[in-house]
Parts: C-alpha cells; sequence; structure tokens
C-alpha cells in the first residue's frame, strides 16, 4: 500500500494556518479519543482537520471549509501552470528584486478564462504577508521575483475527511448534543490580519465563540493580541458580573483621521 503523505505545512498559502503549533498540538491529541468526532469549527487550509486524520485514522473529522480553501486545492494544477510559466518568462531574474510588468498578461489570461489563485499567486511576486484577491489590485502593487522553484502538490490533503462549509454557529448546533465530540477551535483574529478571510471580525463576534467552550471537549487558538484570556479571568474573580454601562446614555462622534481610515469616539454618561 502507498504510504500517505503527511502534510507539515498547508499546501497552499494559507494566512493563520496552524503550522508553527502543530508540534505541541500533535501530542495533545493523546488527551482525546482516537474514535471521537473532530468538529474543526473553523477549518481555514483544513490543516488541524488534516494532522487529526493523519494521527486517528479512525476518527470522524469534519473539516469546515469556509473559505473555499477546497477551490484553490482543485485548481492547483493551474496554478502551478501559472507560476511555471512565470518562472519561465522572468528566467534568471534576480530573487526578490523588483520585476517589472510583462508577466501580468499571463496572469489576466487566466483571469479572463475564469480562474486565479491569487494568494498563492500572490505569495509569489508580492512581500511576505501581503495578498491581494483581483487582478486589477495586483496591477497596482509592486511586484518582487519571488518565485516559488518548486509544484504545489496536494495529493492526498482532504483524504477521509468530511468536508462541509456553512457558518460555525450552525455546525456547532449539528454536533453539540452528540457524544464524543471534539471541537476545533480557531476563530479569525480579532479585527486584524483579516485581510483574506471573507469578513471582518469584532470584539461580540470573538466573544460568541466563547459559548461554544461552554461544556464541550475543545482546543481553542487564540494570541494575546486579543486579549481574550485576561478579560475572562477578570470576569471570573469579579463576579457576580453585571453591566456598569446599564442606565447611560450614549453619545457617538466620528472622527475622521484621513481618506480611509476613521473610527467612532464614544461618550456614555449616567446621571441618577
Ligand atoms: C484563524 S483561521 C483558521 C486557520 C486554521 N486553523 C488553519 O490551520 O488553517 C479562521 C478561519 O475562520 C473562517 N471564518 C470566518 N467566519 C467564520 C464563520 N462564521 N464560521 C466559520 N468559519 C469562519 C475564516 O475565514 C478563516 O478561514
Amino acid at each position: 500500500m502507498e504510504k500517505k503523505k503527511v502534510f507539515t505545512t498547508a499546501p497552499l498559502p494559507f494566512m493563520g494556518q496552524k503550522r508553527k503549533f502543530l508540534k505541541q498540538f500533535k501530542p495533545a491529541l493523546i488527551n482525546y479519543s482516537q474514535t471521537a468526532t473532530y468538529v474543526d469549527l473553523f477549518g481555514g487550509s483544513g490543516l488541524l482537520s488534516h494532522t487529526v486524520k493523519a494521527i486517528y485514522p479512525d476518527a470522524t473529522v469534519i473539516y469546515n471549509d469556509f473559505d473555499n480553501y477546497r477551490e484553490r486545492l482543485d485548481n492547483i494544477d493551474k496554478t502551478n501552470r501559472l507560476i511555471g510559466d512565470i518562472r519561465a518568462i522572468l528566467g534568471d531574474f534576480p530573487k526578490d528584486k523588483r520585476i517589472g510588468v510583462e508577466f501580468l498578461k499571463r496572469v489576466l489570461k487566466d483571469d479572463m478564462a475564469g480562474y486565479v489563485d491569487y494568494i498563492t499567486l500572490s505569495s509569489s511576486i508580492l512581500f511576505s504577508m501581503k495578498y491581494v484577491q483581483s487582478f486589477e489590485a495586483l496591477a497596482k502593487e509592486t511586484l518582487y521575483n519571488c518565485v516559488r522553484q518548486s509544484d504545489y502538490d496536494a495529493t492526498g490533503y482532504l483524504h477521509g475527511l468530511t468536508v462541509v462549509s456553512k457558518c460555525y454557529k450552525e455546525l456547532f448546533a449539528e454536533y453539540k448534543h452528540l457524544e464524543n465530540v471534539v471541537f476545533m477551535v480557531d476563530p479569525p483574529y480579532l479585527s486584524t490580519e483579516a485581510g483574506t478571510y471573507k469578513s471582518f471580525w469584532k470584539l461580540k463576534d470573538y466573544l460568541d465563540v466563547l459559548q461554544v467552550l461552554d461544556g464541550t471537549k475543545y482546543f481553542y487558538f487564540t494570541s494575546n493580541k486579543s486579549s481574550i484570556i485576561e478579560l475572562c479571568e477578570w470576569i471570573e474573580t469579579k463576579t457576580p458580573m453585571s453591566n456598569p454601562f446599564i442606565g447611560s446614555t450614549t453619545a457617538t462622534m466620528n472622527a475622521t483621521m484621513n481618506y480611509n481610515s476613521s473610527y467612532t469616539d464614544i461618550m456614555l454618561y449616567k446621571y441618577e
């Protein structure tokens, strides 16, 4: 039997993938059942789902592909061809140097034909962490030669996973009453790095997610940037919790910083 490849990184670039956490995620799995149902509520690139299935082949693993990463995987051959052609056009142009726009025509050809994986393409011609989503946005960027030298390969990556695509709330509702379920909870970062995700996450969205941790088995990922743990610890020690703003009046004022950024200053006042 052919040996299955175990991926340690998502086959196509995905910002926020838990690649660097696998070293700690894998040994922690020992505390959970080999035959449980693992529900990856915020699947992203599917790397956590893939890892669970690789380690526990008998587990049922639900990968919630909310971003349609699947479409990117399905088009991997097209992406390899495009990047291969760009590599050929650039020839021995020095690495990491600024490049001209001569190959944009080649990108446009695929764009007009219906599909370009702009996120993957971005990682080959934009500075690290920079992503665009369309040809128009790409054409405005300064481009660099960081073209990958080998093809992308996703063979077997989704093998054995049950792939769904829905809001995590709906998925949670389907599984919360079942026995032997483990939730993987890796929500988008709080109002940062939301560039390549479909939506923008506010504090309320972030707090809502905490409800899926109530009485369930889970893995939850966050960062100190969100201060969520600090907040929960504060709530725990300062109970009974109440809203200090109840009964106050709210007034807001829009402040414009410059043409593309503004915020709202808020005054709350209470007089009795
Ligand atoms: C931090 S990423 C998850 C990364 C993933 N663990 C990995 O290793 O690739 C969070 C993901 O949640 C997705 N997302 C945003 N809103 C969602 C929602 N309402 N329901 C489910 N997923 C959502 C984002 O699009 C993003 O793919």
